[in-house]
């Protein structure tokens, strides 16, 4: 499947821009993540954008979130195992926890899914401005526990399993997310 497939798919069930970007963000922090583990990057940003494709349909039940989403992409024909991954993606219903997830992709879309919103949130501290973030900026954020406080950093540093260093994943997901800047209102 293909980026814009996967985002075409994503806007039939998601309309809030936010999410929208999100969505974005953690796809192409996965898309990052991917290629440093030489994995399928293209697969992997489609997990990450199609990640969240229930939020809006759940309306923050967090029993139904990711159940929903794995039915959907069914229903849309997406392969069965991006379904399963999205399914799984809601760590609030998984037993035994985030230390459950075991597969590199699972343990990427934690880390993904979260560092995106740190991330965001360190470029509003800057106007807006992504370009003007760093690797400090988001070490020293992700020391601040108050700071984007749903960022859940114990998500991010599960990267540490798949051996990429926590400082090695902000470089990454900078990266990613400044090749999408455009796309996620940023500048
Ligand atoms: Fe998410």
């Amino acid at each position: 499947m293909k980026r814009e497939e996967a985002l075409n798919i994503l806007k039939k069930y998601v309309r809030d821009d936010k999410i929208l970007k999100h969505c974005i963000a953690t796809g192409a922090i996965m898309r990052k993540l991917a290629s440093e583990l030489k994995e399928d990057v293209d697969r992997w940003e489609v997990i990450g954008i199609l990640h969240d494709i229930d939020y809006e349909i759940v309306n923050r039940d967090m029993n139904r979130h990711g159940v929903e989403g794995e039915k959907i992409l069914l229903e849309e024909g997406v392969d069965e195992e991006i379904a399963r991954i999205v399914g799984r993606h809601n760590y609030h219903l998984i037993e035994g926890g985030i230390e459950s997830y075991n597969t590199p992709v699972e343990i990427a879309l934690q880390c993904a899914d979260n560092l995106s919103g740190l991330i965001v949130a360190c470029a509003l501290v800057k106007g807006r401005k992504l370009s003007e973030v760093s690797v400090n900026t988001i070490r020293k954020k992700f020391k601040e526990k108050s700071f984007a406080a749903g960022s859940k950093r114990e998500n991010i540093m599960l990267v540490e399993n798949l051996n990429i260093p926590l400082e090695r994943a902000f470089e990454l997901a900078l990266e990613g997310m400044l090749e999408v800047k455009d796309e996620l209102g940023l500048e």
